[in-house]
């Protein structure tokens, strides 16, 4: 245990990207970690930490989730789908997919465990996106976020004396997100930020003081390990 007390962390999208990294660090630091993906688990990556992984598939029932998710003191949802397309060449099921993930899943989850959230002083962290005040080519992908920019600010006041809720609004990170959305990001890796580093800094902000909101950039990382 590097710092502070161990917690009981349930993470979601932890079989890749930033989930991965929230995951690798939290059992790093000798947290317990009960983790959810949507592969198999024969599927997960040779750096997949010894932690409990879950194969789930958040547009489903909420109740398995809830009933995963419910001893832990400390909830990261970091799954998140969608695709870098306009509107008019959606596919129907896959905006409903983005939004049941990025959105609908989310509101499950947190109004099934709120009874234990709030009877631990339990501290939430939602990935949201700097696409959340809407942006050309993923229109739905930032409408779900912005309506989890909400939610979190909602909540955050809503559960102020009982739970802490944590909103982390990302600049592009280096993960297997951008392909999965058919965004090349070639293109723009210079300005892609580190998934560890993003990892390291949403553990250490839940766990601290600090706003409700939080942009991560590339200048939130200036002077940080
Ligand atoms: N990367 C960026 O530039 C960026 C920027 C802003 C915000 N974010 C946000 O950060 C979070 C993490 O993104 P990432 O870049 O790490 O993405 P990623 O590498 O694509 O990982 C997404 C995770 O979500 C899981 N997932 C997707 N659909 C699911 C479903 N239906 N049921 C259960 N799990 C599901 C995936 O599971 P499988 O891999 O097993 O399918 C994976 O673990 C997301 O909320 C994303 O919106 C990312």
């Amino acid at each position: 245990m590097q710092q502070g007390r161990r917690r009981h962390y349930f993470v979601t999208g932890a079989s890749s990207g930033i989930g991965l990294s929230l995951a690798r660090s939290l059992a790093g630091q000798g947290h317990d970690v009960t983790a959810t993906g949507q592969r198999a688990p024969a599927d997960l990556s040779p750096d997949f930490p010894d932690i409990a992984y879950h194969q789930l598939d958040l547009s489903g029932p909420a109740a398995p989730l809830i009933a995963l998710a419910a001893p832990a003191d400390r909830v990261v949802l970091a799954a998140g789908t969608g695709f870098y397309r306009p509107l008019e060449h959606e596919d129907p099921a896959a905006l409903t997919q983005a939004m049941a993930v990025n959105l609908g899943s989310v509101i499950r989850l947190l109004h099934g465990l709120y009874p234990t959230l709030a009877r631990q002083a339990g501290r939430v962290a939602l990935l949201g996106s700097v696409a959340d005040k809407g942006s050309a080519g993923m229109p739905v992908y930032s409408a779900s976020k912005g309506a989890l920019a909400g939610l979190a600010r909602s909540l955050s006041a809503e559960w102020a004396d009982r739970i802490t809720v944590r909103y982390y609004r990302l600049w592009p990170t280096r993960t297997p997100m951008h392909a999965r959305a058919g965004y090349d990001a070639r293109k723009i890796d210079w300005l892609l930020m580190d998934p560890d580093r993003v990892a390291r800094f949403v553990i250490d902000h839940l766990e601290g003081g600090g706003r409700a909101s939080k942009t991560i950039s590339p200048l939130t990382m200036v002077g940080r390990r």
